[in-house]
């Protein structure tokens, strides 16, 4: 297992160049089967999971050829419409491979991409939307294979805004019979990327970014050139480690207006912000102030951001009250954070985070992406070594994270452990 070594009490000062969204890229590499051509990808993070999709593409046929942060896919030889169940159960959001696969070749088999740490993460909402679509769907012992003659596209309603379900629709309906129509739909960034990718490919897709998103069918989709957005999630993990370790940072490449509720939380915990068109400054205070962050779906504050904040909130001045609305067990990280002095009690769906300055160094293990992420920044801030284990949930979503903290004066190594 790979560790990460961090000597903390360092301030973090100085750039850092954002990366590509994770979660805009896994949706636009699957897209990348509609077009049964070539998709050239730009701005990819390099990342583990995208590593993972490529692997998936590959067994489907897929000549897929990736310099650092760009990507060619080739996907005119596609000849196989399973997902490997191993590589399902890897990495859950695979399933949004599903979507692309029936849109293009009206069969897939996956299986239930299984739970992970922070939730049960069903797909029920995914599978009545291509019920709805015309799909016929049957299931054996955690095997779901869907078949259809002809997408028939028609009206769906999502019982919750869920981004996968909304992405998935979008993919299976682009090269479908008619026009569908998703109310309640996601409104996550990730979202327009993903309909401006499929417009750039000759989709018809209007409404992303709003509750209702309209898809009219088209016959056939082309190659495509498209250049991923920014990282809103990695903005702000590095603004808020900044924060925590009383620094100051100019982070580059970003759209602000996709973190306004994070910048609106960082401000009131008396960071000092300049915000550009394409940057954002953060001084730090000499303390933070304590905050109350409710997370909701966009354009609400981010859940993948709440254990960012918490870490950051247990060395702020004052109780912290951190409400988790989106996901049912997102706090499993705390114990962790507990064990470096962080006081922080679970109550239902809310975090009580107590400020204290007595935060130590000590060995951990991280137990998903986000709540690792969160164990780094407080080492980042703890007294002495911190070693923390199973990083490679980390480095599932974060590019270069050692070599981009080392750059702004973080003590940090990577490890590869027994
Ligand atoms: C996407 O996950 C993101 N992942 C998540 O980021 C993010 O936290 C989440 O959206 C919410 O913003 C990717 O984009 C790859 P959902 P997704 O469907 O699509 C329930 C990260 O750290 N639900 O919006 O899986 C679900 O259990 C990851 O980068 C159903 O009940 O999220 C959850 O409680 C973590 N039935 C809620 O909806 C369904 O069929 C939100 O899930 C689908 C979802």
């Amino acid at each position: 297992m790979q560790k990460i070594i961090v000597e903390g009490g360092k301030k973090l000062e100085g750039d850092v160049h954002i990366s590509g969204s994770k979660n805009a890229a896994l949706p636009i590499i699957a897209a990348s089967i509609l077009n049964g051509g070539t998709s050239k990808l730009y701005n990819v993070p390099n990342i583990h999971d995208t590593q993972m999709m490529y692997k998936i593409l590959e067994e489907l046929g897929c000549i897929v050829k990736k310099t650092k942060n760009k990507v060619i896919i080739d996907s005119s030889k596609v000849n196989k419409y399973e997902i490997p169940e191993n590589l399902m159960r890897e990495m859950r959001s695979s399933v949004i491979l599903a979507g692309a696969i029936i849109g293009k070749h009206h069969e897939a088999v996956f299986s239930y991409p299984g739970g992970c740490d922070i939730g049960t993460r069903p797909i029920d909402l995914h599978l009545k939307s291509f019920e709805k679509l015309g799909i016929i769907i049957s299931k054996n012992y955690g095997n779901i294979s869907c078949k259809c003659d002809t997408i028939e596209n028609t009206k769906i309603d999502l019982d919750f805004p869920s981004v996968g379900a909304t992405e998935n629709i979008m993919l299976a309906s682009c090269l479908g019979i008619g026009t569908t129509t998703i109310t309640n739909a996601a409104r996550e960034p990730e979202i327009i990327d993903l309909q401006n990718f499929l417009n750039r490919m000759g989709a018809k897709i209007t409404g992303a970014g709003t509750n209702i998103i309209e898809i009219i069918g088209v016959k056939k989709l082309k190659d495509v050139s498209y250049n991923i957005m920014p990282d809103r999630i990695e903005a702000g993990t590095y603004l808020c480690a900044t924060a925590a370790t009383g620094g100051r940072i100019k982070a580059l490449n970003i759209v602000p207006e996709h973190i306004t509720p994070i910048l609106n939380k960082l401000e009131e915990a008396n960071c000092k912000l300049n915000i550009g068109k394409n940057f954002v400054e953060l001084v730090a205070p000499r303390r933070l102030k304590a905050v109350n962050i409710k997370t909701m779906p966009y354009p609400g504050f981010p859940t993948d951001m709440q254990s960012i904040f918490v870490a950051m909130l247990t060395v702020a001045k004052g109780t912290s009250l951190v409400e988790e609305n989106v996901f049912e067990n997102r706090y499993k990280f705390t114990s962790e954070l507990e064990r470096m002095g962080a006081k922080i009690t679970i109550s239902g769906r809310t975090a009580i985070i107590e400020g204290t300055r007595r935060i130590h160094g000590t060995n951990i293990a991280a137990t998903d992406l986000r709540g690792g992420m969160a164990m780094v920044i407080e080492a980042l801030v703890a007294k002495k070594k911190t070693e923390i284990d199973n990083i490679h949930y980390i480095l599932r979503g974060y590019e270069n994270l050692d070599k981009k903290l080392t750059n702004l004066g973080a003590k940090i190594s990577l490890k590869v452990g027994e």
